[in-house]
């Protein structure tokens, strides 16, 4: 990268070198950092929740812990209430289980942080996407049913233009007011 600088230098003025520096720059450090700030900060969890093991080793389905989904615009995250259900007492070997016990036996609430959320204008619907339209989890919120550990953001980016695209393929309305209120 300098010796391509220095090598430019010969043919332009210095002022014109350091304009082209500061782009390069802003282009390698300013682009990433960008892009994490479309994507917003680390979402920290309580615990290491473990989708893998709940949904496909212990077949627990969505609805066991998003109870919502099919009925209403939120699906709703679990809590303590539903991980006593089977972690009041130890489960597995796992020391991450071992502390859940832990956790729930001092009275932890286990309040789980949401990865996407919609700004205060824009109305979305679980019901209408889920049990009505029938759509897979997965087109909007990717792997997430089969990951190991909390994602630290959202695995698909949720623009506007995400909902518009597929309203556009499958004939959903495109009227602004249907979607900001
Ligand atoms: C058409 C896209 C779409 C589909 C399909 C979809 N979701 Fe979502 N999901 C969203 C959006 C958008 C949000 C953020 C809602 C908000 O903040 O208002 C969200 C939020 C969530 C949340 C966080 C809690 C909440 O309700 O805000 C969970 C959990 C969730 N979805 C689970 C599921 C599950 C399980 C399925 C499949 C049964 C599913 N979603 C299908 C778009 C979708
Ligand atoms: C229906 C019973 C059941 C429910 C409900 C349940 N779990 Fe589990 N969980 C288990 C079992 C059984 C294991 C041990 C699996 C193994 O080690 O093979 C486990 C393992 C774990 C682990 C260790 C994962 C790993 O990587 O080793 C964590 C963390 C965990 N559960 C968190 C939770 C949380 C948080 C909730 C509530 C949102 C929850 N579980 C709800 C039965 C359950
Ligand atoms: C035993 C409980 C449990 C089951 C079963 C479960 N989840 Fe979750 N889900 C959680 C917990 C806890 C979190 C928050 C921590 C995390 O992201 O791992 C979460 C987070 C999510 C989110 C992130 C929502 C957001 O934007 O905040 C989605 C999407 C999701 N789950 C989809 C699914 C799908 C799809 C299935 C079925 C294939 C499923 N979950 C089954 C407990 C569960
Ligand atoms: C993969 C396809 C898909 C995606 C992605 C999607 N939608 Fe939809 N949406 C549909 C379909 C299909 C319907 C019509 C469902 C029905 O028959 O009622 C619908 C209906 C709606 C409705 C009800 C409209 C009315 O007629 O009143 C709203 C509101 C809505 N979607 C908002 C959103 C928002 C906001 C997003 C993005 C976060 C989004 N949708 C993403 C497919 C999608
Ligand atoms: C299918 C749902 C849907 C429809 C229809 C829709 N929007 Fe949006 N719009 C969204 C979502 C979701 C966001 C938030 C995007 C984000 O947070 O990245 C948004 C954001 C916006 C914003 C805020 C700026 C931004 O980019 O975040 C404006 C302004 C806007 N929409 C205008 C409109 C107008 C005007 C129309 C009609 C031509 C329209 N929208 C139709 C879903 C929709």
């Amino acid at each position: 990268m300098r010796h391509v600088l220095e090598r430019l230098a010969g043919r332009v003025g210095t002022r014109t070198l350091v304009v082209l520096g500061g782009v390069v720059l802003a282009a390698v450090v300013g682009v990433p950092a960008l892009a994490i700030a479309r994507r917003g900060p680390a979402v920290p969890q309580p615990v290491a929740f473990n989708h893998l093991k709940h949904t496909e080793q212990l077949e627990l389905s969505c609805e066991f812990c998003h109870q919502y989904v099919r009925t209403s615009a939120h699906s709703g995250l679990p809590d303590a209430a539903t991980c006593s259900l089977c972690h009041a007492t130890p489960q597995g070997t796992s020391d991450e289980a071992a502390r859940v016990t832990e956790l729930l036996a001092a009275g932890d609430p286990l309040r789980f942080n949401k990865l996407v959320r919609m700004p205060e204008h824009v109305f979305y619907t679980h019901r209408r996407h889920v049990a009505i339209a029938e759509l897979d989890c997965e087109i909007c919120h990717g792997a997430i049913g089969t990951t190991e550990r909390p994602p630290r953001r959202a695995l698909v980016r949720m623009d506007m233009d995400f909902c518009m695209d597929c309203h556009r393929e499958r004939d959903a309305t495109l009227d602004c007011n249907a979607c900001h209120r």
